[in-house]
């Protein structure tokens, strides 16, 4: 059974993009983690990454549409602003779980708000990349 890992805007950018917050870990290292963590679980991992809101919503199709197990999305700052990837979520069956390395809540008020968190079956945010390897584990137990 595969697992999609979908990852939007600025997530290209990890390893040099605002280490402070986001970690040294580039999306490359994550993507190996999850492989390696999925293969101990019986699980093919499928990460994909776009700075594009509607390749997102295509993905989340897809993931559903070919009989994934789940999703697990990072959307990054779409999470904060995008209806459509809301709706896209709440239009399908398969389960979908909200990941992000930093913990929004913690951070300026406009992060505050999630519109992914409202549709999804649960979050994992604040550990870094080890918010990827939870959610992962979650998914796999679903
Ligand atoms: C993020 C949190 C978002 O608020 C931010 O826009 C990101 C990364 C995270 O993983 O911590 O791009 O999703």
């Amino acid at each position: 059974p595969v697992i999609f890992v979908l990852n939007g805007p600025n997530l290209n950018m990890l390893g040099t993009r605002e280490p402070e917050i986001y970690g040294t870990t580039t999306l490359d290292d994550i993507a190996g983690m999850l492989e390696d963590r999925a293969l101990e679980l019986g699980f093919e991992i499928d990460m994909r990454q776009s700075n594009h809101e509607g390749h997102l919503v295509d993905w989340i199709q897809e993931a559903n549409a070919s009989g994934a197990r789940a999703v697990l999305i990072n959307p990054g700052a779409y999470t904060h602003t995008s209806i459509a990837l809301h709706d896209a979520i709440k239009g399908v069956s398969i389960p979908v779980i909200e990941v992000h390395l930093s913990n929004p809540h913690a951070r300026e008020a406009f992060r505050h708000v999630s519109y992914v968190g409202q549709a999804a079956k649960g979050s994992i945010m604040g550990f870094g990349a080890q918010s990827y390897m939870l959610a992962l584990d979650a998914a796999a137990r679903i």
